[in-house]
């Protein structure tokens, strides 16, 4: 089972030619609404994946249809969090050839304290797995609550605060960054990512796959991607992690956790939107990933 600390957004989606330049305004092709948050868009994911995932969050009083969305999808929400501060949202800008950027507004997220992180992990079991990300508080207690009692942590450390990661680093057993993340982070450091206290670390490569690194078994592979045409990028990186743990979750060897999780992004960055568009195993065995763009 995994305990997700994890952001919930209502995400803002604007379908733009290109993304605006200072002090340009631009019409939307087209608008979108939807769930999102990286913790959401993970706890989908796994849920997805086919294992149990209970989320552990905060939202709005205007957030009851997220809650209910997630339920929808097959996430445990007993550990959310309903309060009187506005749901945290994400606009989104979306350019035709697929890249993003993002305004993010933490509200309720940011209100996760370690009295919810706590009652939350009490009831989890040694072996279960932690994951967090940086869109709500109380990662280092959470981390070390977990440790403490024997789960596993996976991190994954998006979006990227250096401060976060060195506070959580001697607790995390699995740490899955992008390929600009990971430069950040060695840089921050000034130490390689194989010299790290951390036992496995993924980072994410985009079109040119990712990468393992294996600090127990001091060995490093690369794995190619699956070739598809960019619709829209947002919520795979996500996915990719929530597939990725989910898939360990379920006892997968490594390797083929990873397969599958880049096969969950490959088919994700086809499509527009976040949370509710995550693809399920059956779609993802349906497909022919050997075919090229979009096949
Ligand atoms: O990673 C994508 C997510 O980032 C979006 O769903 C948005 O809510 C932001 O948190
Ligand atoms: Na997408």
């Amino acid at each position: 089972m995994i305990w997700n600390l994890g952001s919930i957004n209502a995400d803002n989606f604007y379908y733009l030619r290109h993304l605006p330049k200072p002090g340009e305004t631009i019409a939307a092709e087209d608008f979108n609404q939807g769930l999102g948050g990286k913790g959401a868009n993970m706890s989908v994911a796994a849920a997805r994946a086919g294992t149990r995932v209970m989320h552990i969050g905060a939202v709005g009083l205007d957030g009851k249809w997220a809650v209910e969305r997630l339920l929808e999808y097959g996430v445990e929400t007993q550990h959310i969090h309903m309060i009187n501060v506005p749901t945290g949202h994400a606009n989104i800008c979306v350019a035709e050839d697929g890249e993003n950027n993002i305004v993010l507004f933490g509200g309720a997220n940011h209100e996760v304290d370690d009295r919810i992180i706590g009652a939350a992990l009490s009831e989890a079991s040694p072996g279960d797995f932690l994951l967090m990300q940086n869109e709500t508080m109380g990662q280092e207690f959470a981390a070390r609550t977990a440790k403490t009692l024997g789960l596993r942590v996976a991190y994954a450390a998006a979006p990227f605060e250096v401060d976060v990661v060195a506070d959580v680093m001697g607790d995390v057993d699995l740490l899955v960054l992008n390929e600009g993340e990971a430069a950040d982070l060695v840089q921050a450091l000034g130490q390689p990512l194989d010299q790290l206290p951390i036992d496995d670390i993924i980072v994410t490569l985009g079109e040119n796959g990712c990468k393992w690194v294996s600090n127990k078994g001091k060995s490093e592979q690369s794995f190619a991607a699956y070739p598809v045409k960019p619709v829209d990028t947002t919520g795979a990186g996500d996915t990719f992690t929530g597939y990725f743990v989910a898939a360990l979750d379920r006892k997968l060897a490594m390797t083929d956790a990873i397969t599958l999780a880049m096969q969950a992004a490959a088919l994700m960055v086809t499509r527009q939107g976040t949370a509710d568009v995550i693809p399920d195993l059956k779609e993802i065995q349906d497909h022919d990933f050997d075919t090229g763009p979009n096949a």
